[in-house]
């Protein structure tokens, strides 16, 4: 505030001269006509008639006038500070109309345009990694082969050398199709894996022979986290002169290169299958760590529990009584084969945690996957 004033004029008081006053609503309406939107706007209302404005604080110099005069300058600033605020308005009214016009405009939406009414679904991946699976082996040359889900024993156990109170019959939980009458057997099950079609494709071709079969698999298992009844294999069958371990070696080793990348093996421990002998299970390199994982703390590996190595399926040379079964010459040819299980597989190629969201048939899990074909 200025000092009191002695001659009582309004006028000898600065901030009160008419012409002062004048300058200040020129200011402010000149400021608000420029303001070009409503942020600025409101910085301009800030300066223009917030508490330390210039016509606020000529406001409060009215107080230290005598009597009479306060009145006139009263009014003068008054009708200033009047002025500023309806311009103040009106702009702020034109600036919203701008707004509300330009959104209007920029967040149309065109209701006419043509949607998409029934989003595209996803392949199921156990469908897809088959036919990856298929492909590295089509492109060796290799024939798909299929075979019914509804097999006959003969086919799913005797051909194979299982006879028929053989314990390796055990090995596989089997759901038996009941016969015509009580008590009766039918002799046919739900294949329990895909080695029959090693059989079928035998019995129909002379060899050389290379096939790959995928399929549904059954066994009586419950369904939790790490099993299902319903499962699928893929087999794989080659018989030709002179076939041995080492073909089917170097055959794994291609195979788990094409599906995980380059630098990846596979090894050999010894097993019993009726139908191979030898026989082997396989196993690949740990496809996350590599194998570097083994014996080294510091680089723990969750996905094969620091082993190096994850268990994949069975192998062996085909054995010479399934050749025979099958019309084949065992002292002219000799063979491979191997199988595994293709939900194992994508639980560990793509982290996928529980069996039972691959049966459940949830599109929440299939669409990540997306439409691969
Ligand atoms: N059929 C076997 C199973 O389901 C897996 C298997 C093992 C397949 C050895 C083969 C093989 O072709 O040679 O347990």
């Amino acid at each position: 505030m200025s000092a009191p004033n002695k001659s009582y004029d309004p006028v000898e008081v600065e901030a009160l001269k008419p012409e002062e006053i004048a300058r200040r609503r020129d200011e402010a309406l000149a400021a608000i006509a420029a303001a070009g939107d409503l942020e600025a706007l409101r910085e301009v209302k800030v300066a223009h008639t917030g508490d330390r404005s210039p016509l606020a604080l000529a406001n409060r110099e009215i107080g230290a006038l005598p009597p009479h005069a306060k009145a006139d300058a009263g009014k003068r600033v008054g009708q200033a500070r009047g002025q500023v605020n309806q311009a103040l308005k009106a702009r702020q009214e034109e600036l919203e109309a701008e707004r509300d016009a330009r959104v209007l405009v920029e967040e149309a939406v065109d209701v006419t345009l043509p949607y998409d009414r029934t989003p595209a679904g996803a392949r199921h991946p156990i469908t897809t990694l088959s036919e990856r699976i298929e492909d590295v082996f089509v492109a060796m040359g290799y024939e798909v082969a299929e075979g019914p889900e509804v097999e006959a024993e003969w086919f799913n156990f005797d051909a194979l050398n299982f006879p028929p109170d053989h314990p390796a019959r055990e090995m596989q939980d089997t759901f038996f199709v009941r016969g015509a009458k009580d008590g009766e057997s039918s002799n046919v099950v739900l294949r329990t894996h895909t080695s029959p079609v090693q059989i079928r494709s035998m019995l129909d071709r002379e060899p050389p022979i290379y096939v790959i079969c995928p399929g549904r698999t059954f066994r009586t298992d419950e369904l939790d986290a790490t099993h299902t009844p319903v499962f699928h294999q893929v087999e794989l069958l080659a018989i030709d002169e002179g076939l041995t371990m080492a073909d089917l070696k170097g055959t794994l080793d291609h195979m788990v290169r094409a599906l995980f990348g380059e630098g990846m093996s596979t090894r050999l421990r010894p097993n019993f299958f009726p139908f191979t002998e030898p026989s082997a299970e396989m196993d690949m390199l740990c496809y996350v760590c590599r194998g570097e994982s083994v014996g080294n703390p510091d680089r723990p590996c969750r996905t094969c529990s620091s082993e190096g190595w994850i268990e994949l399926g069975g192998c062996g040379m085909v054995n010479p009584r399934v050749l025979i079964a099958c019309g084949v010459d065992p002292d002219k040819y000799s063979g491979f084969a191997f199988g595994f299980g293709i939900e194992r597989m994508l639980m560990f190629r793509h982290n996928v945690e529980d069996m039972r969201d691959m049966v459940e048939g949830d599109v929440r899990f299939t669409r990540p996957f997306g439409m691969e074909i």
